[in-house]
């Protein structure tokens, strides 16, 4: 079952952010929520196939390896709600083991509707689970399947793939204070973090041979196009990746080929672009693997044990909200 968005003014809101993020002085952006329409969250689902794109290979072998472990920490009766599941293939590891021992809820929180439909058809398959998915965003996702948990019954939350990353250090503390408030002291937390890695390896990962991961960006501009009428030409915009190493982060950019305006008329402005000037929409933040243990406590939560993959380094944390 899927809870369908709440949302009459989705296309204003996305107008809005639109015309704020591309308005700036500086630095224009657009925020990476945007990237996972119907055909971005299809892409996204291609990137994590690509040889360059280690990550999602990492996250799913640890969670292979280690969901009898990961589950005998957390004790019965569980639900489990994943923030931004995708199409939910790798959760299946640990959804299997934890529907082996018992009944089990899952309830993926998503922005994308199509995300949430290959999420549920991904794993409807398993025995003894039961799906409800919400197509919100994930502080209100998780706020309402609090909501459906029942009494004595622990939740188990991931939040996998990195996806943290995507928010600054700061932000990402706060994000999960976010998340820690809406917890019951005792409920836990998975979260999967990429691990600092090579500058060359990175950029490969986020700007690979194929064009996949250009194609998953420029698609923000097409989206733009398609559902707030605008005339981005595509063919005068590239896909840039670049370090960031004050940040530790990588960011996805699109670059203005050359000087050009662009009508969105559904946020009513037009833009105007300089050559070689970016729009940044996307950020992938690396940690160490001691950080994770720093932040959780700054965030309110225990780290109670972490999983390292040595192929792909990317770290499993498993944290207790305290
Ligand atoms: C980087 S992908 C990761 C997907 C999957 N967890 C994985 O590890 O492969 C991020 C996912 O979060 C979803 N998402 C992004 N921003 C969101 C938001 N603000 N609220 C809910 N979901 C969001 C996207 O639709 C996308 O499916």
């Amino acid at each position: 079952m899927i809870i369908p968005a709440v949302t009459p003014n989705a296309t204003y809101d996305f107008a809005d952010e639109v015309r704020h993020g591309l308005s700036r002085r500086g630095q224009k952006e657009l925020p990476s929520k945007y990237l996972y329409d119907e055909v971005g969250s299809a892409l996204f689902e291609v990137i994590s196939y690509l040889p360059e794109y280690g990550l999602t290979r990492a996250d799913e072998r640890l969670l292979r390896r280690y969901a009898g472990e990961i589950v005998d920490r957390v004790p019965a009766p569980v639900a489990v709600a994943e923030l931004g599941s995708g199409s939910g293939k790798k959760t299946r590891w640990l959804l299997e083991e934890l529907c082996r021992r018992q009944r089990t809820s899952y309830y993926p929180v998503e922005i994308s509707r199509s995300a949430l439909d290959m999420c549920e058809r991904e794993l409807r398959d398993i025995d003894a689970i039961s799906i409800v998915g919400f197509e919100r965003e994930y502080l209100d996702g998780l706020s309402e399947v609090t909501t459906y948990r029942q009494k004595n019954q622990r939740l188990l939350v991931l939040f996998l793939g990195s996806t943290i990353g995507n928010f600054d250090r700061p932000a990402g503390v706060k994000f999960l204070a976010d998340v820690r408030r809406i917890l019951d002291p005792g409920d836990f937390l998975l979260l999967g973090t990429d691990l600092e890695k090579p500058a060359e390896q990175l950029v490969r990962a986020y700007d690979d041979e194929l064009g996949v991961t250009a194609a998953f960006n420029l698609n923000l501009l097409a989206r733009i196009n398609r559902e707030l009428g605008a005339n981005f030409d595509l063919s005068q915009f590239a896909h840039v990746a670049r370090i960031n190493r004050k940040a530790r982060s990588v960011e996805m950019h699109l670059e203005s080929r050359r000087l050009q305006r662009v009508k969105i008329p559904a946020a009513r402005v037009t833009i105007e672009f300089q050559e070689g000037e970016t729009i940044w929409t996307e950020s992938s933040h690396k940690y160490s693997a001691m950080e994770m243990f720093k932040t959780a406590r700054e965030a309110g939560f225990r780290c109670e044990a972490q999983w390292i993959d040595a192929e792909w380094p990317f770290a499993e944390n498993l944290l207790v909200a305290a």
